[in-house]
């Protein structure tokens, strides 16, 4: 795996645009901490997953995480509505592992199938659900619970609760998670399909 690490500082600027360019679909105007990132991720033993789709990958700072994480098998799909986000990807990681999608996290299952699987064992999201339009929300949530394996879980980082009531009502079990020591503090969600 060859990782290219560009300094923080530009990369945060350039996440900054892309916040300036379309403040709804990225919520968020910096990337996730490294804080909050290990919080999210340590709970999960990623080296038996062979399928992790992650959406909304920004400028990788989970991506880098989990493909650190993940065996040499596996296969990582990153999901992104914006492709500057995928073309900076495209040049700054290069790992065969590494599948990136223009695209949007609603056709998750069409985009499995394109590349081979079933089912993912774990989907991981990065995106703002309370300003993404609220119908395309919803058929994320839909396409979501179909998309993870029995066994499986649904990963999700927000600032608020306000995902727990839809998670609760399309999978069996939800555990709540908190990054503290993050600014702000982030809410983790893990929602598991029955086995
Ligand atoms: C808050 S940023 C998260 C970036 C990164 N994962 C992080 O933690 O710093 C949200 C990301 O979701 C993407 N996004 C928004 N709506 C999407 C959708 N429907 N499908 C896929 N990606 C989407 C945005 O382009 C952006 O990259």
């Amino acid at each position: 795996m060859t990782v290219h690490r560009p300094p923080a500082a530009p990369r945060d600027l350039f996440f900054f645009r892309q916040f300036l360019k379309s403040p709804g679909s990225i919520g968020s105007i910096i990337p996730t901490s490294p804080v909050a990132i290990r919080a999210m991720l340590d709970p999960v033993d990623w080296s038996e997953a062979t399928c992790v789709v992650e959406y909304g990958p920004g400028t990788g700072v989970f991506t880098r995480a989990l493909l650190a994480r993940l065996g040499p098998d596996a296969r990582l799909i990153a999901i992104d509505t914006n492709p500057d986000f995928t073309a900076y990807l495209r040049q700054a990681i290069h790992d065969p592992r590494l599948i990136l999608i223009d695209g949007n996290a609603a056709n998750v299952e069409t985009i499995l199938a394109v590349h081979g699987f079933t089912h993912a064992d774990y989907v991981i999201s990065g995106l703002p659900f309370s300003t993404i339009p609220q119908q395309v929300a919803q058929n994320i949530l839909d396409a979501t619970a179909r998309a993870i394996r029995p066994g499986g879980a649904f990963l999700v980082y927000q600032y608020s609760l306000g995902i727990l009531p839809r998670l609760a009502s399309r999978f069996s079990r939800v555990d709540l998670g908190r990054a503290w020591r993050c600014i702000p503090p982030a809410r983790l969600f893990y929602a598991w399909r029955a086995a």
